[in-house]
């Protein structure tokens, strides 16, 4: 495996982590029996080849994710794992931002490593509000560091500066070949500041390993998985790299964006894909498949808006509402 650090924070995490939205969310249908086992298994296999970046949130499955996560930590090694988590965007006073951490710290049973803002807090709300929380939490040891999500490029600069007393080292991002709109200003923005851009939905819901039926609701309600399920031009470029380099589709999906300085968390229900994602680290893509997959890609940098605004929609609905939206479904 190979390590890169986080930020600026030297904490030393693998260049491919882990997501586990998959792991009891009713979206993916995987609250049935045997999810603690497989979860186990899946960090048993991470453990082995390296990878020790892992990702939840406390909207997972209404926690369940971080519960399952946290045992399954607990039993193979703490010290093994950086594990990362988010809380929800609808926390929007530093008290609740500290409420949250705390809640998720006991689901996990240990402190979190990665506190992360799930999404960008809604209107009238003012961010720096929630950048006191996290700079709190941080600062009261609740939690290693802090970074953001789904931060477009204009409140990534004001995020930077309500920050006073700590810096956020990442914000993670919808980031893929079907994807790239962070590359229009987020990317080189992020570069310049130093922070990790954390790459979520890296294979598209599983569209670019190749993947043409949805079979979940969280499949089924996206607009990316379906547009790059069916685009043709894409899928023989990745057919074409994975062929030329003896691996796999999502392997290669995978490697693309490491080549780009990105961290992917790839999500799994059945535990073999771990080791697949694993050794996506150890595939070098050359320049020319670079330039097969660019070409195939390239429309993917608009075609979602001019820069990053996913989750937009969230700004506009209010704290309360969002809160009570989720958990009348029992979290996402
Ligand atoms: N910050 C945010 O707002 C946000 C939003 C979404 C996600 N995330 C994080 O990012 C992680 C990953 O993103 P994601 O959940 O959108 O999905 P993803 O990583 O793009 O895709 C994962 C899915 O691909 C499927 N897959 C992989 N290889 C396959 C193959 N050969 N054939 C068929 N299916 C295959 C897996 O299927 P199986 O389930 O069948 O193994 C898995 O469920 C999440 O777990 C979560 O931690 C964050």
């Amino acid at each position: 495996m190979r390590y890169t650090t986080l930020g600026k924070s030297g904490l030393r995490v693998s260049v491919v982590g882990l997501g586990f939205w998959q792991a009891g969310s009713r979206l993916w249908s995987s609250r049935n029996g045997g999810l603690r086992e497989r979860v186990r298994e899946a960090l048993g296999i991470a453990l082995s080849h390296g990878v020790n970046l892992l990702d939840t949130a406390e909207v997972y499955g209404g926690g369940l994710s971080e519960e399952v996560l946290g045992g399954a930590v607990r039993a193979l090694g703490r010290e093994g794992f950086v594990v990362a988590s988010k809380v929800a965007g609808y926390r929007v006073t530093g008290g609740s931002i500290i409420k949250g951490v705390e809640g998720i710290n006991r689901r996990l049973g240990f402190t979190v490593d990665l506190i992360q803002l799930h999404w960008p807090p809604p209107y009238p709300w003012p961010l720096c509000w929630s950048i006191r929380g996290l700079e709190e939490a941080v600062s009261r040891g609740l939690a290693g560091y802090y970074g953001l999500s789904n931060f477009p490029r204009g409140l990534l600069e004001e995020a930077l500066q309500c920050s006073k007393r700590v810096e956020p080292v990442s914000n993670q991002v919808q980031y893929s070949l079907a994807f790239r709109a962070p590359e229009v200003d987020l990317v080189p923005f992020m570069r310049e500041r130093g922070l990790t851009l954390i790459a979520w939905s890296p294979l598209a819901k599983g569209a670019l390993a190749g993947l043409r039926e949805a079979s979940t609701t969280a499949q089924r309600g996206d607009r990316v998985f379906r547009v790059a399920s069916g685009d043709e031009v894409l899928q023989k470029a990745l057919e074409e790299v994975a062929s030329r380099n003896r691996v796999s589709k999502a392997q290669v999906a995978l490697a693309w964006l490491i080549s780009r300085g990105a961290i992917p968390i790839p999500g799994f229900r059945n535990p073999a894909r771990v080791e697949e994602y694993a050794r996506a680290a150890d595939v070098e893509l050359s320049e020319d498949d670079m330039r097969v997959l660019d070409e195939a890609s390239s429309k993917y940098l608009y075609l979602w808006g001019r820069g990053y605004g996913e989750l937009r929609a969230m700004r506009f609905i209010p704290a309360v509402v969002q809160r009570l939206a989720i958990a009348v479904m029992g979290g996402i």
